[in-house]
This record gives structure tokens, C-alpha cells and sequence, in this order.
């Protein structure tokens, strides 16, 4: 009987503590904007802007904030946005030259506050992902790109049969958030981090059947 009571007893304050003491998640989420804007430095070119999130950003840092089917169809627009927003090769040709693209995707060059404006970026692909299987100093958070145009059937990149395979790597590159919006990849165009001409020897790299990569 004395157990039964001093346990109704528990819940009660439980629940009270729970209405009354709380935190309230808006509250939170303000005071942690606050927070970044007064602990956060801008230091040479890592500016303030850096933490201006963009719809996608602002919907993939709190998920929780959204229920199944308002987040799907958020998502869904973001996605939109980012494919709408993917610059398409300007004279129209997709793929530069592999071993230039090589060297772009080693290096994790670029944006830093030690970097200037004039440093040359690089793309920072194997921090992610295999690539060229010689290079063995890899990351695993994105799936291996080794043999990436082979395993599509990629023969001939110019062809009408690769386009569809040509255009979505490229649109990938540009933005991965154009086909996932919550992706983890940067979005290398999009954010200008590399320019198209760099973007043009990645896509050398994986597609063109000369490529280590595809051997
Ligand atoms: C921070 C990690 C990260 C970096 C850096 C990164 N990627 Fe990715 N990448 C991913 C992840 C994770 C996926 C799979 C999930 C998704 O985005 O759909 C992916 C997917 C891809 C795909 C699609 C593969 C497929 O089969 O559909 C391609 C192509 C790709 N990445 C190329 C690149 C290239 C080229 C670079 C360098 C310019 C790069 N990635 C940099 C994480 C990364």
C-alpha cells in the first residue's frame, strides 16, 4: 500500500517537473543562434555568412523539428531547388582531362581561414570516397567510385547512350543535393568550390574509359 502511494507520488512530481521545468526546444534553438553568432569569429576569409544556413541546411540540422510528411515534402522542394539551380556545362562538353582531374580530387585544398581568395580549391574526393584503386589513402563516408563509368557501360561518354549517366554525374557534382537533399557531399559547383572547368576534369576522371579509374 505505502509502495503504491510513494510511487503515484513519484509520477506526480515527475509530470510537474516535466510541465513546469522543460526546456523549451524554440527557446533552445534561439539561444543556440545566439550562441554561435557571439562564440563564432570571422578570421580572413572564413566569414560570418558561413553560418547562414540555406533551406536545405536549415531543414537536414533538425529533422526532429518536422513531422513524416511535412519533411518528406520539404525534401522533396529542396531537392527541386538544388536540380533547378545545377549550371549545366556552358559549351555543352562534360568531360575535361583525367589526369587534371586526378589531381583535383586529391587535394583538400582551399577555404580554409589560412587559405586566401586566390587559393586554387580542390574537390576533397577521396576524403570520402575510393577513386583511383592506387590511391589507398581513402575515406568510406561516400560508396567507392572505383570503376565508376565502366560498371555504368560507359563506352563512349560523347554518345547518346551515356548522356542520361553523364548528365546525372554531372548534376551530382555540381550539386548533390539536387538528388539528395540531405546528402553529406558537398555541393562542389553549387558552393563554389570548384569552377566547371575544374568539375569538367572530374567527370574525366570518372567517365572518360582512358581514366585509371575505369581500367
Ligand atoms: C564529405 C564526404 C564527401 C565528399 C568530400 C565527396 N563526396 Fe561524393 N558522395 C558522398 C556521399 C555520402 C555519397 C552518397 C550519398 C549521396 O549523396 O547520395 C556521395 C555520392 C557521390 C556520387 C554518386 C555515386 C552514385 O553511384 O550515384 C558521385 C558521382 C560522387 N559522390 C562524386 C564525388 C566527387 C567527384 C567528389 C569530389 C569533388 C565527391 N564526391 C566528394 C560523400 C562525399
Amino acid at each position: 500500500m505505502t509502495r503504491i502511494t510513494l510511487t503515484a507520488t513519484a509520477v506526480a512530481v515527475l509530470l510537474a517537473g516535466c510541465a513546469a521545468g522543460g526546456p523549451d526546444p524554440k527557446a533552445m534553438e534561439e539561444k543556440f543562434a545566439q550562441l554561435k553568432q557571439t562564440n563564432f569569429k570571422p578570421r580572413g576569409i572564413a566569414t560570418m555568412d558561413r553560418l547562414k544556413q540555406d533551406e536545405a541546411q536549415k531543414l537536414c540540422s533538425n529533422p526532429d523539428a518536422w513531422s513524416g510528411k511535412e519533411f518528406e515534402a520539404a525534401r522533396k522542394k529542396v531537392e527541386e531547388i538544388n536540380l533547378a539551380s545545377v549550371k549545366w556545362p556552358s559549351d555543352g562538353k562534360f568531360l575535361g582531362d583525367w589526369k587534371q582531374g586526378e589531381a583535383i580530387a586529391q587535394s583538400g585544398r582551399g577555404l580554409t581561414y589560412t587559405d586566401t581568395a586566390q587559393t586554387v580549391n580542390g574537390g576533397n574526393c577521396y576524403n570520402c570516397h575510393q577513386i583511383d584503386k592506387k590511391e589507398i589513402s581513402h575515406g568510406t563516408i561516400g560508396p567507392s567510385l572505383w570503376n565508376y563509368g565502366k560498371l555504368r557501360g560507359v563506352t563512349d561518354p560523347n554518345s547518346a547512350a551515356a548522356e542520361p549517366i553523364v548528365r546525372y554525374t554531372w548534376g551530382k557534382i555540381w550539386n548533390a543535393k539536387a538528388y539528395n537533399a540531405c546528402s553529406n557531399m558537398p555541393r562542389a559547383g553549387h558552393m563554389g568550390i570548384l569552377n566547371e572547368q575544374q568539375v569538367k576534369h572530374i567527370m574525366a576522371l570518372l567517365l572518360d574509359p582512358a581514366s585509371p579509374v575505369n581500367q
